[in-house]
């Protein structure tokens, strides 16, 4: 993975995903906001799942993904083959996103996680590495059984 982290955001989730930024730039880590650039304006957060996850593919990075619940942007950002898309909402889930299932895409409930809490469930994810091991094969295994026919 490149050190590169891929901002995306529907209207509900804007303000935390300027929050999320400003957070990594003092971090000294480097982003790439893909939008949305309003919460005044309603928009639909499949394009913006669409867009991180292709993004996220082509540059072998991390994406940040958040919408009111993070539900939608999951769940589109999941059917992308490559993409394991993480709901997350404690800093639980994010290690264990990392440690057992090499989550790339971390997504969040705007309407859901408070400031401190995203902040600090986006450092887990962000610190934490893959344990490999037996985790590995059951990742091969999870592209393997859920390729369309
Ligand atoms: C927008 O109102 C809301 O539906 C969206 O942000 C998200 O929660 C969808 O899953």
């Amino acid at each position: 993975m490149t050190g590169k982290i891929v901002l995306g955001a529907d209207h509900a989730g804007f303000p935390l995903k300027q929050i999320c930024q400003e957070h990594l730039r003092l971090l000294g880590l480097q982003t790439e906001d893909l939008g949305t650039d309003s919460a005044e304006v309603s928009c639909d957060y499949p394009w913006f799942a669409a867009k991180v996850s292709e993004r996220v593919l082509a540059i072998n990075g991390r994406g940040l993904l958040i919408c009111g619940s993070g539900l939608g942007m999951s769940m589109v950002a999941n059917r992308f083959s490559g993409i394991r898309a993480a709901l997350c909402g404690n800093e639980f889930s994010a290690r264990v996103s990392r440690q057992h299932n090499d989550a790339n895409v971390l997504c969040m409930g705007a309407r859901v996680i408070g400031r401190d809490l995203a902040l600090s469930v986006l450092d887990t994810f962000l610190q934490t590495e893959f344990d490999g091991g037996r985790h590995q094969k059951r990742l091969a295994l999870f592209e393997e059984r859920t390729r369309n026919q």
